[in-house]
């Protein structure tokens, strides 16, 4: 299947999944891609409850059979005895990129001193690259701004698709490239 860019978006909330509450985290995320990104892209979506066999299955299959590039989760990430939205990504990655969830971290830090609760991680399965971010909606965009310059040259080396982004919004960051003004 070669649609373009297609990039997964998963909404883990046992609650949101239930129809308790609307998921805000989801809209949030495709909202920022699509402030962030000039290449024409594809979302595919999914909200699931917070087991772990579960998002483990939905990332294999987002990224093994929907061709995801980039898969990012928001929730599931804090010490709460269902979150464990890192263990199944953790489950799935053939290799940690611990740097992601570091500075997300580091950066969120500045805002809230309750973001080390936060266990965001990422990796990497095969062509694509998964990402955790927190569930609250502010979250979202504080974690993307930090680590989004790093995402297109990240895909770029997995041999994704070539993604471009909106430089007055964010600057990817490729090496040996001048950043494109
Ligand atoms: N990061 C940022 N940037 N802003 C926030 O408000 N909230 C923290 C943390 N990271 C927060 C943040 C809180 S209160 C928790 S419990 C953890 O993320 C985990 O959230 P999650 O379980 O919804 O993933």
């Amino acid at each position: 299947m070669d649609d373009g860019i297609r990039i997964g978006i998963v909404t883990v909330s046992d609650r949101a999944s239930a129809g308790i509450y609307e998921d805000e985290g989801g809209p949030a995320i495709a909202a920022y891609f699509e402030k962030a990104l000039i290449s024409p892209w594809t979302p595919v979506v999914r909200v699931i409850p917070d087991d772990r066999a579960l998002i483990a299955r939905t990332l294999v299959e987002l990224a093994d059979q929907e061709g995801c590039c980039l898969i990012v989760t928001t929730g599931g990430t804090g010490p709460a005895p269902r979150d464990v939205t890192p263990e199944a990504t953790e489950d799935v990655v053939e290799k940690p990129m611990p740097g992601f969830g570091e500075l997300m971290r580091q950066v969120s830090l500045a805002k809230v001193p309750t973001a080390i609760l936060s266990r965001q991680t990422a990796g990497i399965r095969g062509r694509s690259l998964i990402v955790n971010l927190p569930g609250r909606p502010r979250a979202i965009g504080e974690c993307l701004d930090a680590v989004m310059p790093a995402i297109p040259y990240c895909i770029d080396l997995i041999e994704g698709p070539y993604l471009e982004t909106d430089p007055a919004v964010i600057v990817a960051f490729r090496p040996g490239q001048k950043p494109k003004a």
